[in-house]
């Protein structure tokens, strides 16, 4: 299957802004041993990204509207279609020159995931999804893993850091699912969990407190990957509440169950 038009123009996008972030990460294992740090450099690297998609996405597409994790909302005149951008995702990871980050593009089209793309500039491979035509990276098309048991599941999550609410929660629930699967990972990229369970590699994913960005393109991949996603708490849409579980049917049910025990 290859790309439509659309998905060419955010794949475009995604691979010109991580050219630019490929070439800026070599710099920030420089600047690590500077007295000064890397952490300005990555400010600045995470906007000029921003800025790259923003600027090929207007002139692609003009009219349509953004929700930018720098630069926030900006209105559109055409009001059915909202690009939903993480202009680098894995941030900490960049900062620290952990090859695990990613540019994160998705098209919302009426209020639902249109398409979406998720590219992991280290390993430069490109994930990219469309309603109704499936999920793929690069030319292969991707399915969620069909295991069924717990115990031999690999669970991704994200856990809260310095400042974030919500750690206390967390440990409880790492306490139910940890003894119970094959192992639980930390890599430090929402995106790229979603990418990896749509790719059959994580059986489950759940993280709380998510913004849209980190969560949208990867959404639609999962899905067109056979698997599911649901909010932790209620039955809103989990790209927006940002409280999120993803996987195959079975592993996520199970995943579920073992949140909701952490709660009682
Ligand atoms: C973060 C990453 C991380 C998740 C954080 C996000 P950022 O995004 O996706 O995996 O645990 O909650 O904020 O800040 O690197 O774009
Ligand atoms: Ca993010
Ligand atoms: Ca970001």
């Amino acid at each position: 299957m290859q790309p439509t038009a659309l998905l060419n123009v955010m794949i475009g996008a995604a691979r010109k802004a991580g050219r630019r972030l490929a070439r800026d990460f070599g710099e920030v294992e420089n600047l690590q041993v500077s007295k000064k740090g890397p952490g300005d450099f990555v400010t600045a690297a995470d906007h000029r990204s921003e800025q790259i998609i923003f600027d090929e996405l207007s002139a692609a597409r003009p009219g349509y509207g953004f929700l930018m994790e720098e630069r926030g909302a900006v209105e559109g005149t055409d009001k059915s279609h909202r690009w939903i951008v993480d202009p680098l995702d894995g941030t900490t990871n960049f900062l620290h020159g952990l090859p695990q980050f990613a540019v994160s593009i998705a098209l919302e089209r009426d209020g639902a995931i249109h398409a979406g793309v998720v590219y992991d500039v280290a390993k430069d491979e490109m994930y990219w999804a469309e309603r109704n035509k499936g999920a793929y990276v690069g030319d292969r098309r991707l399915r969620v893993s069909a295991r069924t048991q717990f115990e031999s599941a690999v669970i991704a999550t994200g856990f809260p850091f310095l400042g974030r609410p919500g750690q206390a929660r967390f440990l409880k629930e790492l306490f139910e699912v940890m003894p119970h699967s094959a192992g639980v990972r930390r890599f430090g990229a929402a995106s790229l969990d979603l990418a990896w369970v749509a790719a059959g590699k994580f059986d489950a994913f759940w993280e709380r407190n998510l913004g849209p960005w980190d969560v949208a393109a990867g959404s639609i991949l999962v899905r067109e990957a056979g698997g599911f996603l649901a909010d932790l708490d209620g039955s809103g849409d989990p790209v927006f509440t940002g409280n999120i579980a993803a996987g195959n049917e079975p592993i996520l049910a199970q995943l579920r169950d073992r949140l909701k025990a952490a709660q009682g």
